[in-house]
């Protein structure tokens, strides 16, 4: 079996979807945070999931990266799961697991990449957003697409009323884009990324 790891900043609620899928739960090895007190930590080891600090304090974006690199490699990591990691990663951990990392992001890419895609879409008054599964590439949020699913922006939303209801769809998209990932059924032809066995 693939093994997977999670890399996350903050409360972990994409986490907990991939803890709470059957077909991932079980592939899931490690979860790597670069914040002590996140969120994701703390359900990981109620999980029973080992769960890691990689300090970045002192690092440049490289070098961090080179250090995330050799706790994923020292845990036998095969396909990496970044779910709200806040972090740019540097060129040698992503090219490492080239194919083989996803990251969620909340916003229809390519609209709005960055750590503040939703006030942005509540700023530019989008009338739909939505929530993205890519494949991660050495530009930020840029990836091929994997998942992608819209929700409405109503006149009364908040950043937090809006982010919940793109939570909600991450949570069903992906642990599902993570499964078909362990499942070997994605396959990529230039920047178009096909689900092997999807009856179209
Ligand atoms: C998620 O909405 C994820 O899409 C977003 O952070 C949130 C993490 O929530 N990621 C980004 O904005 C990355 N650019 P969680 O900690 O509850 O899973």
């Amino acid at each position: 079996m693939l093994r997977v790891a999670v890399l996350a900043s903050g409360e972990g609620t994409n986490l907990q979807a991939l803890l709470d899928d059957p077909k991932v739960a079980p592939a899931l090895v490690v979860v790597l945070s670069d914040r002590a007190g996140a969120g994701a930590l703390a359900r990981a080891r109620a999980h029973g999931v080992a769960a890691l600090h990689v300090d970045p304090a002192g690092l440049n974006r490289d070098a961090y990266g080179d250090a995330l690199l050799r706790v994923l490699e020292d845990h036998h990591v095969d396909v990496v799961a970044l779910a709200g990691f806040m972090r740019i990663l540097g060129p040698r951990v992503v090219r490492a697991f080239e194919g083989r990392m996803l990251n969620v992001h909340p916003s229809l890419l390519p609209a709005f990449p960055g750590a503040h895609a939703v006030d942005e879409a509540l700023a530019w008054g989008v009338k739909v957003s939505g929530a993205t599964v890519h494949l991660v590439d050495e530009e930020v949020d840029h990836g091929p697409v994997v998942l992608q699913e819209a929700v409405p922006v109503r006149p009364d939303d908040d950043e937090e009323s809006l982010h919940a209801r793109i939570r909600a769809v991450e949570h069903r998209i992906y642990p599902r884009a993570v499964g078909l990932l362990l499942e070997g059924r994605l396959k990529l032809e230039g920047r178009i990324v096909h689900v092997l066995g999807d009856e179209e």
